[in-house]
């Protein structure tokens, strides 16, 4: 799941348009002793950003959180399932205590020999965006007013925190068995590319700032829930109605997450509407990167754009999804028809509501100019080839 947006701004960000953030210079320490010229590689993340944003909410700002943990309580905690409601990765895959158990492995492989290379591509790809969720739990506690501070905090927002991160952890462990099962895949170089993206984070340029972090995963709940609905979906065309079936219950939880987080930007868009739409268009100018945007196998510098231009072009997720996300959430917050906005809201109430048109204007344009498609090895499927 993501999208073949260039990661255009990361060496010099834009300053935030609301909060007095700090910039800091960071630099990548690279070890210059005589170990690491023995080492190959030395033990650096594959992917750094030099510039980082920090801390752009004005602190005032943090005791809106505070007040909101009650509420956070009653609307946004129903929004998850008790363990003994919840589906498991067990209950998708062969049971390895039965008999069957063989014969259960033997009829998915049979099942996923019908599967494209295109398709697995895309499946791993998504694959390993969830299993990098320790990035993803960090990144939630780096938000200034709702982190986890003890890493057990009973505050609503932490318990939200560990409890979103416990679902998710099924989705990577669900899809990452299945890949495993259907022989289609080089599991190692997977297992190399989980591991580079882990160690390198993400930075989406959230900046420590709750109000661009929930406007973040609500967006990218919504993408999740699209991709994992659109490898549901083309799972089925394929014939394979168990990965359907999979994919879709997968995407069914994001759905779930998405309702939470989309429900605190409406409370944050109910209690300050000004500081909400300076926030979400913020995000917006800065392009919502995805959060496996690091992604690396060792090998291919370009890998994730090579596997957003892959899920592109089979459908699983777009810049027309891009569009229809962002319009969706305007209407969900009925951002077109906040009044009584400050004059830099009405800019950015402006710039959010026409922007779906302009990007699928742009997108329209990019594909009258379409190339030819070159076609790039992928180390996850043995450097078999697959069209851009
Ligand atoms: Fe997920
Ligand atoms: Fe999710």
């Amino acid at each position: 799941m993501a999208l073949n947006f260039p990661l255009i701004g990361l060496q010099s960000p834009k300053l935030p348009s609301f909060g007095s953030p700090r910039i800091s210079m960071v630099s990548a320490v690279r070890s210059t002793t005589k170990m690491a010229d023995t080492i190959k590689k030395p033990l650096i993340p594959p992917r750094e950003v030099h510039i980082q944003v920090t801390h752009s909410m004005p602190p005032e700002k943090v005791e809106i959180f505070k007040s909101l943990n009650d509420w956070a309580d009653k609307n946004i905690l129903v929004h998850l399932k008790q363990v003994l409601r919840c589906w498991q990765p067990q209950d998708f895959l062969p049971e390895p205590s039965s008999d069957g158990f063989i014969e259960e492995v033997n009829e998915l492989r049979e099942r996923a020999k019908e599967l494209p290379d295109d398709y697995f591509v895309c499946m791993v790809g998504d694959m390993i965006t969830e299993e990098a969720l320790p990035t993803y739990q960090t990144f939630l506690n780096t938000l200034d007013g709702v982190r986890d501070e003890t890493g057990a905090s009973l505050t609503s927002w932490a318990i939200w925190t560990r409890e979103w991160a416990a679902e998710e952890n099924r989705h990577g462990d669900l899809l990452n068995k299945y890949l495993y099962l259907s022989g289609r895949v080089d599991m190692k170089q997977i297992e190399k590319t989980i591991q580079y993206l882990i160690g390198s984070g993400m930075y989406v340029r959230t900046e420590n700032n709750p109000y661009l972090g929930f406007i973040y995963t609500s967006f990218q709940e919504r993408a999740t829930f699209i991709s994992h609905g659109n490898t549901a979906r083309l799972a089925k065309v394929h014939g394979d109605v168990k990965l359907a079936q999979i994919c879709g219950t997968i995407a069914a939880d994001e759905k779930r997450h998405e309702m939470a987080y989309t429900k605190i930007v409406e409370k944050l868009f109910e209690i300050d509407p000004d500081g909400a739409l300076l926030a979400f268009e913020d995000m917006m100018r800065k392009k919502i990167l995805m959060p496996a945007h690091f992604m690396y196998d060792g090998h291919d510098e370009n890998l994730f754009e090579h596997f957003s231009a892959v899920a592109q072009r089979i459908g699983i997720y777009t810049a027309k999804d891009y569009a229809d996300i962002l319009e969706h959430l305007i209407k969900r917050w009925k951002v077109d028809s906040l009044t009584g906005l400050s004059e830099g809201g009405r800019i950015a109430q402006e710039y959010v509501c026409t922007l779906a048109s302009r990007i699928r204007k742009l997108k329209e344009r990019a594909q009258s100019r379409a190339k030819q498609v070159p076609e790039v090895p992928f180390s996850w499927i043995f450097d078999r080839k697959v069209r851009l």
